[in-house]
Parts: C-alpha cells; structure tokens; sequence
C-alpha cells in the first residue's frame, strides 16, 4: 500500500484529493490544525468513524508554521508522496496578513521539502507543489503557459512564486521528483464561501429561497478560467506517477468574467443578477489580476488529461448543490419561525 501525505487535506482540493487516493487504495495521511470546531465537512465522510468510512486515513495535529513537528511526521510517516496544498489561500486577505500568508505559502513549503531531505527520502519520496495562476498576476502574454513570465500581484502571489522556485530547486539540487501544478481557478460546491464564485452561488440561491435580499461584491470585470475542482485533483496525482517530475498549465483555456458567473447562475434560477448585486469597494484588492486564462496543451500531450466541465455545467453544479443547502435552511428557519424559538436556531 503506498502512503501519501497531504497537508491542507481539509480544504476544498485536500478532500478531493483524498478521495481519489482513497478509491486508489492509498494510505493517505493528512495534516491538520486544532480549531475551536472540530467539524471537518469535507472530509468527515473518509474518516474512520464515520460509518462506510476507511481506515486507510489517518490525521496528524501539525501546522506548516511549525518545522519541528513537519520534520517529525515526514520521517515517522515516510510517505512516498507529498502533496503540498496547505495555503492561506484567499488573495484578498493576504493583504491583511502578509506575512503570515508568505509564512505557510512560502516557506511552509520549504519546511516541507527541508522535512523530506532530513528524513533521506529524496530518491524515494514524490512531491506535488500546489501553485498558481495567480503568480502570473499582470499577464504578459494571453494565453499562459508554462514558459509565461510571472508578475505576481498579492503577498499570496510573491509567497507562491517563491514555492514554485523552490521546488524547482529542490529538483534541480537534490534530483527530488518534485513537480509544479499551475492550477488555475477550480471551483465546486466545497470551495470556501468567501471566493467569488460559491459567494455567488450562495447568495443567489438564498435569495431564490427568501433568505437574503442582496449581494455585494467588488471587480465584475475580473477575468478567470475557471475549472472544475474533482478533475484538478487527478492531475496532481499523474504528475507524480510520471517518471520524470515537470511543471503543468492546468486550466480549461476559456475565460469568463465575474458579470458572466452572476448572469450565468441568476439566470440558472430565473433571477435578473443586476437587480440583486450591489457593488462594494471593501472587496476591491490593492492590485488586481485582471485577466487569467491558460494553455493545458502540455498536460493534455504528456498526461493525456483534459477538463470535461466547462463553464456553464460547473455554474449548474454549484447552482444545484447550493439551492438544496438553501432550501433546508429556509425549512429550519421556518420551523423555528413557527415554533417562536428563532433565537434558538442554530447558526
Ligand atoms: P482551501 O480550501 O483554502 O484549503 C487550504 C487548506 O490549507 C486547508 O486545509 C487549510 O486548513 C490548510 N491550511 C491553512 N493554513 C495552514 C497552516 N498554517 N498549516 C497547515 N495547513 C494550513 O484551498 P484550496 O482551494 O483547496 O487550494 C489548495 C491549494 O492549492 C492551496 O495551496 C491554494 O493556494 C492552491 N491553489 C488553489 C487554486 C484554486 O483555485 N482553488 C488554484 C491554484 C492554487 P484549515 O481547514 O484548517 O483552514
Ligand atoms: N473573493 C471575492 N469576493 N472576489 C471578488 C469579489 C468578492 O466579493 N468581487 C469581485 N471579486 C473578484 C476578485 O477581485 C478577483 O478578481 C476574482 O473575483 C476572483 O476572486 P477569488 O474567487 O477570490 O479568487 P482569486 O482568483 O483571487 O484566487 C483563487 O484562485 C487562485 C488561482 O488563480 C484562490 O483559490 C487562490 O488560492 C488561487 O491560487
């Protein structure tokens, strides 16, 4: 049984990613902070408690901020693949905090590949670094592709093309199978409810089921190519079964803007977008990336992969998946509403 590592395995791309080696027949192994709730929705299903869970899954409490204890797990799991997703994650903050964003995006992933040479595991041990579109910030040239100059925008940019370069070097130092994902934005109904797109799709749907009144946003003319999240995942995994590490474009080369998600998913409910979004200068960024869009020609030659979700079915799924979360949080409030116990109801 071959054993991978994850860190970030709570968020949105861990949890696929999880599930994909699990059905693979890994033992995966994940890293994860203490919180104040111990919900982990995207993963609960996995654990081995859960009923129809596996007891291929093991969490490890650790932090990427803390080299000793990464140094630790990494020789006493001795996992034949990394996969390094943990991130402050969310462009927009890591101006509020940008050191700390440049701690764990940056030289988190540094601990991680220090961690791996200390535990002499640099011939035996793959490595998947998580990085981003994002790098490539003020494009300079349409569409990216792996050989695009970057121009990062945000502290998460700079943090990020920082692990990109480090992970080169391991690779080029230390002949490690270390490799690259330059994932463009991949969405799903588990992304964090604070990126544009499930912002979007939340709101619309709970304004559908009387919930909430409006949406506010910034840019509308932000350009992303967007994915869907259940097929990134698999790329990271052909990455490391190549014989040979590489860095990959993974994008579906179409690009939409943020006006194009809101019309797409109101109009999915019937909803005229422009009656409901207010603009909001608190969720402009202080440099913005204008326009993303990428050249997946490379995975598709060298990995034979492809998106099969395009735009408008990836809008429909999270439209789907949200309009159930609505519709049962408009039956509990209405029950509670009922039943005059609304401070009761839980948030
Ligand atoms: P996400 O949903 O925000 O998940 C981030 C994960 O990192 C969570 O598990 C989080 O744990 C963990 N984490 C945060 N700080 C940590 C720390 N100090 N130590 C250890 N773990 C920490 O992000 P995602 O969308 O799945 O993205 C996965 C990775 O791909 C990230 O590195 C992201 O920057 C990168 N990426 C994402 C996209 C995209 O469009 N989604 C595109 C390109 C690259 P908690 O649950 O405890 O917060
Ligand atoms: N989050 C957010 N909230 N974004 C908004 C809003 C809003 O209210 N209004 C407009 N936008 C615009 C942002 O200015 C940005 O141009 C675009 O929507 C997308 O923002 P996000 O969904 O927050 O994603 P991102 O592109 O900044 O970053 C995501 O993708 C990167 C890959 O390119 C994250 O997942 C990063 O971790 C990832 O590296």
């Amino acid at each position: 049984m071959r054993k991978a590592l994850i860190t970030g395995i709570t968020g949105q791309d861990g949890s696929y990613l999880a599930e994909l080696l699990v059905a693979k027949n890994y033992e995966v192994h994940g890293i994860v902070r203490r919180s104040s709730t111990t919900e982990r929705t995207r993963i609960e299903h996995l654990l081995p408690f859960h009923p129809g869970g596996r007891r291929q899954v093991f969490l490890h409490y650790g932090d990427l901020a803390n080299s000793g204890l990464i140094m630790q797990l990494i020789a006493e799991i001795r996992p034949d693949e990394v996969y390094n997703l943990g991130a402050q994650s969310h462009v927009r903050i890591s101006f509020d905090v940008p050191e700390y964003s440049c701690d764990i995006a940056a030289t988190g992933t540094l601990r991680v590949l220090e961690a791996i040479r200390a535990a002499g595991l640099t011939k035996k041990c793959r490595y998947y670094q998580a990085s981003s579109s994002e790098m490539y910030g003020k494009v300079q040239e349409v569409p990216q592709t792996e050989m695009t100059k970057f121009w990062p925008r945000s502290p998460y940019a700079c943090a990020k093309a920082f692990a990109y370069w480090a992970t080169v070097n391991y690779r080029e130092s230390y002949g490690m199978h270390a490799s690259n994902g330059i994932l463009f934005n991949h969405e799903s109904p588990r992304r964090g409810e604070t990126f544009v797109t499930r912002k979007i799709t939340r709101a619309a749907t709970r304004i559908k089921c009387g919930l909430q009144s409006e949406l506010l946003l910034g840019n509308l003319d932000a350009r992303r190519d967007w994915g869907y999240a259940k097929e990134y995942v698999e790329v990271m995994w052909l990455m490391l079964q190549q014989e040979q590490p590489d860095d990959f474009v993974v994008a579906t080369n179409e690009s939409n803007s943020v006006r194009d998600f809101c019309a797409e998913a109101f109009g999915l409910l019937g909803l005229d977008w422009k009656e409901f979004v207010r603009y909001d200068e608190r969720y402009e960024r202080p440099a913005e990336v204008d326009l993303l869009l990428g050249n997946p020609a490379k995975a598709k030659r060298i990995l034979g992969w492809e998106p099969k979700v395009r735009f408008k079915e990836l809008v429909k799924l999270m439209i789907e998946h949200d309009l159930k979360l609505a519709e049962r949080e408009a039956e509990l409030a209405e029950f509670y509403r009922r039943t005059g116990r609304e401070d009761e109801q839980p948030n």
